[in-house]
């Protein structure tokens, strides 16, 4: 499995040679600015709610790279009425097989309007089940009692929590998260793209490895692999 951050919340993942875009928000991120969009050509984007910091590029890059759209039904239809026709419409509780693996749809406790005002539908996360591991994106979302279930129902490899505070959860609760989903390997998002989301990397990363977990701070632009 190979992570790729494009900043704020967007990450695209390689499993089993197909690459998945989670949550397209570049061009308008200042921040991500050395990142050329024209490039990213995935086969998947999973969009895990309406807000215009997690869908912005969604458009261009699904209509540039002929990728699979996967969020719930109130978004792919939205992405239909804006010339994207090849999506895959999904809602909470429910899952599906992809050609890199499974992708179960689960809560997160947030709000989902779309860009131009019309209903979003729920916000959700993304639980893959792959032969490379799994995964969790949270999306944008408060710490909830709902996280335990999904440590109950899968081995988590690699977590993506959000941990820049005031529009999702901040550092102490993600780390309440992380033990609700028994996972150690978290990579954090959703923070310093915003003036109300600015963290101290250091202190951050210094609280999960007190609690005995990985806090990972991606560079914009920068791959690992799993
Ligand atoms: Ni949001
Ligand atoms: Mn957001």
């Amino acid at each position: 499995m190979k992570i790729t951050y494009y900043g704020h919340s967007c990450f695209a993942v390689e499993i089993k040679g197909k690459t998945i875009l989670f949550d397209p928000f570049i061009t308008p991120n200042e921040l991500a600015k050395d990142i050329d969009i024209e490039s990213i050509k995935p086969d998947f984007i999973l969009i895990s709610h309406g807000h215009s910091d997690h869908i912005a590029d969604a458009v261009r890059i699904a209509k540039n790279s002929g990728a699979t759209v996967v969020s719930n039904y109130e978004i792919t239809e939205w992405l239909n009425k804006q010339g994207v026709s090849n999506v895959h419409p999904m809602n909470i509780g429910g899952h599906w097989f992809f050609e890199f693996g499974k992708v179960k749809c689960v809560v997160a406790v947030h709000s989902s309007t779309l860009p131009d005002g019309s209903y979003g539908g729920n916000p959700m996360g993304f639980l893959l089940e792959t032969d490379e591991g799994n995964l969790y994106y949270a999306g944008d979302t408060a710490l909830t009692y709902d996280m335990k279930l999904i440590g109950d129902y899968k081995q988590i490899d690699v977590a993506f929590l959000p941990i820049g505070n005031n529009f999702t959860m901040g550092i102490d609760n993600a780390i309440i998260a992380a033990d609700f989903i028994k996972c150690e390997k978290i990579i954090g998002m959703h923070y310093d793209t915003f003036g109300y989301i600015k963290i101290d990397h250091k202190e951050a990363t210094e609280k999960f490895n007190v609690a005995g977990k990985e806090l990972t701070l991606m560079k914009i632009g920068e791959s690992k692999s799993l």
